[in-house]
């Protein structure tokens, strides 16, 4: 390909090629045990960032960690005191922190007109509450 290739020294995310884009950098996900969460701890971890993954889900969460040397802590982000307690541990555990990817989240799908109150509470303090 003219000019040297496809890649002329710009990094590729995802490929192993070039320099590793997060190197060093401290990050905490949330929902990191599936989905866009589990993806961003996956790629996060693949360039160079030390990340310490949250989710209430400890054993899908525990293995994708234990996949790529990333850390896991449970926690439900709905609940302040212990999303709080808990983002104070992982920073401690990285010593400081660069990105925090506020990826958790629920979804039940259920059409807008027959969404109950238990699941407008649910989605409330978990997508807004917890995430802002
Ligand atoms: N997948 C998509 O195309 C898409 C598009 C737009 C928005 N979203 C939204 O983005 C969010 C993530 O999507 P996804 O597809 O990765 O969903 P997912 O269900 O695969 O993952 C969500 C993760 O969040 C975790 N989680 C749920 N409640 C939690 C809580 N209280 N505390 C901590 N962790 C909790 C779950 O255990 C799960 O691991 C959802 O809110 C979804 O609605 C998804």
């Amino acid at each position: 390909m003219a000019g040297g290739g496809a890649l002329d020294g710009r990094a590729v995310v995802g490929f192993g090629i070039g320099p590793m884009l997060l190197t060093n950098k401290r990050a905490i996900v949330t929902g990191g045990a599936s989905g866009i969460g589990a993806a961003t701890v996956r790629a996060y971890a693949r360039e160079g960032a030390r990340v310490v993954a949250l989710d209430i889900d400890d054993a899908a969460g525990s293995r994708i960690c234990e996949d790529v040397g990333a850390a896991f802590l449970r926690c439900d982000i709905a609940d302040r005191a212990q999303l709080f307690a808990t983002v104070d541990r992982a920073v401690e555990q990285l010593g400081g922190l660069d990105i925090m990817a506020n990826v958790a989240g629920v979804e039940r799908r259920t059409p807008a007109e027959d969404i109950p109150d238990d699941e407008w509470d649910l989605v409330f303090s978990v997508d807004a509450k917890g995430t802002l």
